[in-house]
């Protein structure tokens, strides 16, 4: 795939430029989970009219396991599920929906909420300065930028600096370019005066063979924490974009590609919302054949990424061997830069 990185920077460009910016994406399920809470009107999902046992197994069988995932469900997802009626299928959703306290959170909730953010640390203390603290959780961040601009490294040194900070803690690492490497998490756990071997045991590390595998990787990390009680507080995606981009070629199959990211990025700020941990994606740049000033490359994925991350930063290769990151999209923190190194055991300032 990476041979072809050109190629495809060149036919993305095209697909670009002929789709329209505000390219429609199909509705999705656009309730934070976060902002809703479930109130016990209805104990589980047989308790709702026109649930039997048997329908409620068939349903949870499938993945609808709660009420919330019958309330957001479409009616012809449950027909196809149960073969229920469809007069029936909106009756059940419909309960779902009302024994759901869908609330509003008041701005006093949400500082709360803000105040049990953690920021994991790049090993930087300027880029942590830029980032206001590290890298947090709760959020995406998303890094952009050419090869060798250090983005997998980062992963990798942020993988062991969550368990520095918070010890137990596990990493979750969605590799999708067969580039993680344990020799590197056994450079930087060495910098980082950890016992390598502790540390890898608490890297998950799932290899994603295409983007509907990906997208099922992200989502079974809560089987990981719910089922299984690991403590994940970092989750990688390296690199979100690069099946997607490789998969879908053609001018019919932008729009298809951009609701399936856009899905992705949901579950994605979903669990990270869910379960208070940190996303981490990177993704890579493409020619911009326009641009006569500045800098000629932008992020893959459009507005779909750009919308779905919480903190976008660009990397790039600095004087030196030292490494440039900028902050360019932040809820709450003003536009900069830093300068960082990758050494060999650790990320430092420069
Ligand atoms: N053992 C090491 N010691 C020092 N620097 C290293 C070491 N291993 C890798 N690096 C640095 O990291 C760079 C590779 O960065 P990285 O793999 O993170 O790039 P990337 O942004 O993920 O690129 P891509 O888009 O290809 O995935 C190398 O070019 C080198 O500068
Ligand atoms: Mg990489």
């Amino acid at each position: 795939m990476k041979n072809n990185k050109k190629e495809g920077a060149l036919l993305e460009q095209e697909l670009i430029m002929e789709q329209p910016e505000n390219q429609p994406v199909v509705a999705e399920e656009e309730v934070a989970a976060s902002t809703i809470r479930q109130t016990n009107k209805f104990g589980g999902l047989s308790d709702l009219p026109g649930v039997g046992p048997a329908t409620a197994e068939k349903l949870s069988a499938v993945g609808y396991t709660d009420l919330m995932a019958v309330a957001v469900a479409s009616p012809g997802e449950l027909i196809e599920v149960t073969g229920m009626s469809l007069p029936v299928a909106k009756k059940v959703i419909a309960a779902a929906r009302a024994s759901l306290d869908m609330g509003f959170q008041s701005g006093e909730d949400l500082m709360k909420k803000r105040e049990t953010v953690q920021r994991i640390s790049t090993g930087s203390k300027a880029f942590d300065a830029l980032m206001g603290g590290g890298f947090e959780s709760g959020a995406i961040t998303e890094c952009f930028g050419q090869y060798g601009s250090s983005k997998t490294q980062l992963a990798h040194q942020l993988c062991i600096n969550v368990q520095k900070q918070y010890p137990g803690s596990a990493a979750v690492y969605i590799d999708t370019e067969n580039t993680f490497r344990p020799e590197r998490i056994i450079d930087f756990a060495k910098g980082a005066g950890l016992d390598p071997n502790d540390v890898l045991k608490n890297i998950k590390v799932a290899r994603a063979f295409n983007s509907d595998h990906q997208t099922l990787l992200a989502e079974k990390v809560e089987d990981l924490i719910k089922k299984q009680g690991i403590p994940v507080k970092l989750l990688v995606v390296d690199s979100l974009t690069a099946h997607f981009r490789a998969e879908f070629i053609g001018r019919g199959t932008l729009a298809d590609r951009q609701q399936k990211l856009n899905k992705h990025m949901h579950s994605l700020a979903k669990i990270a919302d869910l379960y208070n941990l940190c996303v981490y994606v990177t993704n890579q740049v493409m020619a911009k054949p326009d641009m006569f000033f500045g800098d000629p490359t932008e992020a893959i994925g459009g507005n779909i990424v750009a919308h779905n991350s919480t903190y976008r930063l660009y990397l790039r290769k600095g004087k030196k061997g030292t490494r440039v990151a900028k902050l360019v999209d932040a809820p709450n923190l003003k536009d900069g830069e830093c300068i960082f190194m990758v050494t060999s055991d650790a990320i430092v300032d420069v």
